[in-house]
């Protein structure tokens, strides 16, 4: 048996700050709102319907997760922002065009009162975005010294005992990792020096921070991926996690890619588009912001298939990712997968998936349950990088150097693990041997 792990309660209110008020916020803050008056159903989340096994398969002890470990309840949490745009969460909400009018009319009150903060903001890494709600200081550290008088002003305003950011914001541009990146005191200096290589999300996840708030990054840009960030969380024992939230197509991929794996299909091609007509399709128009995103969807079916172990299988496989921006479909993106499959003897076979999805509601629940799981990991004193979260991800951030899990249900084992191992409670590896040898 593991040692219970101390964790401080979960009382009080819990401010949620959001970089970026549009389609996945609005949906996860009305969708919150919705669950806690009782009139939605959070569907998708593990923290709110999810259910874990304890101790043997034969005690049956399943306990829902939200009375296993001790969350923040949807009745303490309070929600704000920042955004380029004035829009309040109500006026987002009806623009990005998720949920249902009638829906939105029940909270209306509510999402009224969710103002966005004026953004920290850098056209040249949103190229398809204008701004007129943003800060207009001197120097980047300038910004975040502003970003944390925002934080500590709302923390008072709203009576938060406890916060949480995570960065729902446009993707940016495609930036490597620099020299300024790699330690705090050269990160600091490139702050008070404006360096160009600084991205906005880098200026909020170093604010939240210094700010001691967990930080997660639901895009794919860098953001609190950069040694420099992941040094300032462990000095300051906060954690972080990222990125780029795991829905739509590479949601699908994480699913049916270990299945194929698991029963050595072998895969000469994997062709993946989608066309999207919201906000988020808009600015990955743009080749710059497209490549971040790219390289964080290409990335998962490699790791998963590991060419290298079974190069017969997966050496030769031609992965391609495309995104069309296509302003009829709004929010519902619809995605085509065509994969060109292999097995006994090297004879050929087709899989097609064709998944009309829509990009916010998948998101939503990640949001909540990564918002609600990072805070318990600070109650619990866990610092610096949350692997144990890669299951919302698709790109999970890990230490330099160590290979992520991309496998969803790898993934959901180590998340299951990672409560169990809080909560005191065995961990369980399937091995099940046990059952029979008791047998004998
Ligand atoms: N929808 C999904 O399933 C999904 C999945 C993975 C990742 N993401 C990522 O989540 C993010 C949000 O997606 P969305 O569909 O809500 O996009 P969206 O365009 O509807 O919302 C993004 C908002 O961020 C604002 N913004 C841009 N730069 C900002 C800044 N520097 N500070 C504050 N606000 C800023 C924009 O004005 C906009 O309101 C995107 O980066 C997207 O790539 C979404």
């Amino acid at each position: 048996m593991n040692l219970k792990k101390n964790i401080q309660k979960a009382n009080g209110k819990l401010g949620i700050l959001i970089p970026g008020l549009g389609a996945v916020s609005t949906t996860f803050i009305a969708g919150t709102l919705a669950a806690r008056k009782g009139i939605g159903q959070p569907i998708g989340s593990i923290t709110q319907m999810g259910r874990i096994r304890l101790g043997k398969r034969t005690e049956n002890r399943n306990p829902a997760i939200r009375d296993f470990v001790p969350l923040a309840s949807l009745n303490d949490l309070v929600f704000g922002g920042w955004d380029i745009t004035p829009d309040n969460a109500w006026e987002a909400a009806t623009n990005a065009g998720v949920l249902d009018t009638e829906l939105l009319v029940r909270l209306k009150d509510e999402l009224e009162a969710i103002r966005p903060m004026k953004a920290v903001f850098d056209h040249s890494f949103v190229k398809n975005l204008d701004g007129e709600h943003v800060k207009h200081e001197k120097t980047k550290m300038d910004s975040a010294k502003a970003l944390m008088l925002d934080i500590e002003q709302f923390k008072q305003k709203n009576g938060c005992d406890r916060m949480v950011m995570v960065w729902c914001a446009s993707t940016e541009v495609y930036v490597e990792q620099q020299e300024i990146h790699q330690d705090l005191d050269k990160f600091e200096k490139a702050l008070r020096d404006n360096h160009p290589a600084i991205a906005p999300s880098m200026i909020y996840a170093y604010a939240a921070i210094q700010s001691g708030i967990p930080f997660i990054n639901g895009a794919p840009n860098l953001s609190c991926d950069i040694p420099a960030i992941v040094e300032l969380a462990n000095k300051l024992k906060v954690p972080i996690a990222g990125k780029d939230f795991k829905t739509g197509q590479t949601l699908m991929k994480t699913i049916l890619g270990p299945g194929l794996k698991t029963r050595l299909i072998g895969i000469d091609g994997w062709f993946s588009t989608n066309i999207l007509g919201n906000r988020d399709g808009k600015v990955l128009d743009d080749a710059d912001s497209f490549k971040t995103k790219e390289v964080s969807k290409l990335s998962v079916l490699e790791s998963i298939l590991e060419a290298e172990l079974y190069p017969e299988l997966y050496k030769e496989m031609y992965h391609k990712v495309r995104i069309n921006y296509y302003p009829p479909k709004g929010d519902d993106k619809e995605s085509w997968d065509n994969i060109d499959i292999f097995g006994w003897l090297g004879y050929k076979m087709q899989i097609k998936v064709n998944f009309l999805c829509k990009d916010s509601i998948l998101a939503a629940p990640v949001v909540l349950d990564l918002v609600l799981f990072i805070d318990l990991a600070h109650r619990a004193q866990m610092k610096g990088i949350q692997e144990w979260l890669s299951f919302y991800f698709k790109s999970p951030q890990t230490l330099q150097g160590l290979p992520p899990i991309h496998d969803i249900f790898q993934q959901k084992i180590k998340l299951e693990n990672t409560l169990r191992h809080l909560m005191g409670e065995k961990l369980i590896n399937h091995l099940g041997l046990d059952y029979y040898e008791e047998e004998q």
